[in-house]
């Protein structure tokens, strides 16, 4: 089979394979090969070792592990034959993700609205934040002067801009308000970004797993997406970050460093000074979405990315959606004047403006954000750790991490059923997104987001038909569990 893989294949060095397969002989009873190509499939449809990746040559290998090259060749012999390595002249043995894991879709996203007593998890949001009826109220006085203008507006309020400004500067990144402008939401940010930066066939650094709707947009202008490994535990995969980058030269790096969407992990300093020195060598731009970034329940914020040394140029997403309410549709983006311009120039083809009226109140909000974000905190850790410890007990074979901040756990079910885990939930009540939704290439079929973000009287609700879609997934593959290779 020739490869047809969106972009030149990045290595991975064997030093990087090694420290990736750690566990690869553990509990295995098979022999050596097999259980070394099991543990590679198990990093391919984890997202860990991207799509696209060119496997280290079997000498190199052989000698990283301490096994000799005939067990390697084997083992890559027999990913071949499933389907997950392809031959490419010239570049050795990349890493496919066969056709039945990439985008598989998804039945909770592709049916849209669901009716009827559900629990509706597939968008991880928070209920409004108190106190946007006064804001509302306190928004009023500058309705008149609002109505004496005619309301197309692409900028954004000057009001609005000056306090996201302030804002940005109080965090530690001073910023005029003629480096903001207000979008209809982060997503648009996303979206007209994607539109302008992106030519088609360009290469998009996205991390994998990430927030679906960006790696949509990207795909959708064109980009070619090149995936870097993000994990719950062990953060962003610094090594393949670097590899990537230089390899592919990508024209945007879309990151979200702080409290990262599925994971919730945040950017190790050095991986941030890594990124910001090859972005910056390679001719990057790096675009940091932040819209879950402040968000945090444990420990201090970091600094926006761009206030790092090396982060002048990085273009930073925010959003009032998280913060105060998903009904305000908020956002904007922080950038140099003239990424602003060609932004502007690009906007109205797709929308004419920002609702004035909603700036206003998100104007009164803003100033108000260090308030409420301390109210959210108290209520995410008490959902955290009470959605956290209940699946933990209940589910004690599931990797369930303990996020820091944002909205969401990763949560690692061990085994590739989390389609069916999601329409077993589905069945009773409970709605969520698969974890194959957030991965740029497929895969994540061993993972399941799972949101805290529900009223405490629907928590219990959720861990009960958690636990029995598990028994049942669990009854129906009973017979493929530990032999990967028979699922995929
Ligand atoms: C990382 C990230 N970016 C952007 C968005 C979209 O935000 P908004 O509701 O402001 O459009 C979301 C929503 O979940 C998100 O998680």
């Amino acid at each position: 089979m020739r490869y047809r893989g969106p972009v030149p294949p990045v290595l991975l060095s064997p030093r990087a394979a090694a420290l990736l397969l750690t566990d690869w002989r553990a509990g295995a009873d098979a022999p050596a090969y097999e259980a070394l190509a099991d543990a590679l499939r198990v990093l391919v449809i984890d997202g860990r070792v991207a799509q696209g990746a060119r496997l280290p040559a079997e000498r190199g290998l052989a000698a990283a592990l301490g096994v000799s090259r005939t067990t390697v060749a084997n083992a890559y012999a027999q990913l071949r034959s499933d389907g997950f390595l392809v031959s490419v002249r010239g570049s050795g043995s990349v890493v496919h993700l066969p056709r039945d894991l990439v985008g598989r879709p998804d039945p909770e996203r592709l049916g849209g609205v669901v009716e009827g007593d559900v629990l509706d998890l597939r968008k991880a949001a928070l209920h409004a934040a108190p106190g946007i009826d006064e804001a509302v109220e306190r928004a009023v006085r500058h309705v008149p002067a609002a109505l004496a203008g005619i309301g197309y507006d692409t900028v954004g309020d000057p009001g609005l801009r000056t306090a996201i400004a302030a804002r940005y500067t109080e965090r530690g990144l001073p910023t005029d308000p003629a480096q903001v402008i207000v979008t209809i939401g982060a997503q648009h940010a996303i979206a007209l970004l994607a539109r302008v930066l992106v030519r088609r066939g360009d290469a998009v650094l996205v991390e994998s797993p990430t927030y679906p709707h960006a790696h949509e947009a990207f795909r959708e202008a064109g980009g070619r997406l090149v995936g870097v490994p993000v994990d719950a535990h062990r953060g962003w995969d610094a090594a393949a970050l670097e590899t990537a980058l230089r390899r592919t030269a990508p024209s945007v790096a879309y990151v979200m460093p702080e409290l990262h969407n599925p994971t919730g992990a945040t950017m190790a300093a050095s991986t941030r000074a890594t990124l910001l020195s090859v972005a910056t060598s390679v001719g990057t731009t790096v675009i940091a979405d932040e819209t879950m970034g402040e968000l945090r329940i444990d420990g201090e914020p970091s600094p926006p990315l761009a206030a790092w040394p090396g982060g002048e140029d990085v273009v930073m997403i925010g959003s009032a959606d998280k913060v105060f309410w998903g009904g305000l549709r908020i956002g904007w983006i922080r950038a140099a004047p003239a990424l602003l311009q060609r932004l502007l120039l690009a906007r109205p083809t797709g929308d004419l403006g920002t609702p004035v009226l909603d700036q206003l109140v998100v104007r009164e909000l803003v100033p108000r954000t260090a308030a409420v974000l301390e109210a959210r905190r108290a209520s995410l850790r008490e959902g955290r750790d009470q959605v956290v410890g209940a699946l933990r007990a209940r589910m004690p074979e599931w990797d369930v991490p303990s996020p820091a901040g944002g909205l969401t756990t990763w949560v690692g079910l061990g085994r590739p059923v989390s389609s069916a885990l999601v329409l077993a939930a589905r069945a009773e009540g409970v709605v969520l997104a698969s974890g194959g939704v957030f991965g740029p290439d497929g895969g994540f079929e061993r993972f399941l987001r799972v949101p805290f973000t529900m009223a405490p009287t629907d928590r219990g609700r959720l861990v009960d038909v958690l636990e029995r879609a598990w028994e049942r997934v669990g009854g129906e593959s009973a017979g493929v569990r530990g032999s990967l290779a028979a699922v995929v």
